[in-house]
């Protein structure tokens, strides 16, 4: 069996830049590596985020929303995920069901439990064997966004500092009831200094794998 990462956090939290490079560290050692992300990962999926990150879908209600990433996931799981661990991959996914469960779960109100409930059935009760939530200011996270010129301007990106806030306590709380899963990450750090820790924690999980 291989292992089942997942990387979580806001916006601007620098999960991309990190991850890019400690996946660059994990195959120089050698390891069969699959980095994936949601919504998207497939080519299903990825038409399913382009309904969900559409600016023109503002008519979009939360529990379609809702459903629509658990049906994007439910695609991924099957399609990629299952598949590479049993060929004993390490799979890496930026975002998994804990976004789920903290921007539908806790921000939309709809609940941790029954959004976890819903993820069970979609992922026919696949979980993480470890999850990195990059925690982070969101003070720090929209000055570093708005800096990155580069970077496409979504639907998602357009709500304000208040609600990042949200989001960073969301993903608090949910880390706080799956705390045995979650490894909060202290993302107000330089890149080396998170990509060093970051390195280190997935090294230590890679040696209990079977
Ligand atoms: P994306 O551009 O992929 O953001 P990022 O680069 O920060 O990962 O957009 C994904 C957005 O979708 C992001 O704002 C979080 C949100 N999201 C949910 O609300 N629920 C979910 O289940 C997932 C997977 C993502």
């Amino acid at each position: 069996m291989g292992l089942f990462i997942t990387i979580e956090g806001g916006d601007g939290t620098g999960k991309t830049t990190v991850m890019s490079k400690v996946v660059e560290l994990l195959e120089k050692d050698g390891l069969d590596i699959v980095r994936t992300r949601e919504p998207g990962g497939t080519v299903i999926g990825n038409k399913i985020r382009n309904i969900i990150l559409d600016k023109e879908n503002i008519s979009i209600t939360g529990m379609c929303e809702t459903l629509l990433f658990a049906a994007d996931r439910a695609q991924h799981v099957e399609e990629v995920v299952v598949p590479s661990c049993n060929a004993g991959k390490v799979v890496i996914s930026d975002r998994f069901f804990d976004s789920n469960l903290a921007y539908q779960g806790v921000i939309h109100g709809y609940g941790i439990d029954k959004v976890y409930e819903l993820n069970m059935i979609a992922t026919k009760g696949v979980v993480p064997d470890l999850t990195l939530l990059f925690d982070l200011d969101p003070v720090i996270g929209q000055q570093r966004i708005n800096s990155n010129k580069n970077r496409e301007v979504n639907r998602l990106d357009l709500k304000n500092l208040e609600y990042h806030q949200k989001v960073r306590n969301a993903y608090l709380e949910v880390a706080n009831k799956f705390k045995d899963r979650i490894v909060i990450v202290d993302a107000s750090r330089t890149v080396e200094e998170i990509v060093a820790e970051v390195y280190k924690i997935i090294k230590n999980k890679v040696k209990g794998m079977k």
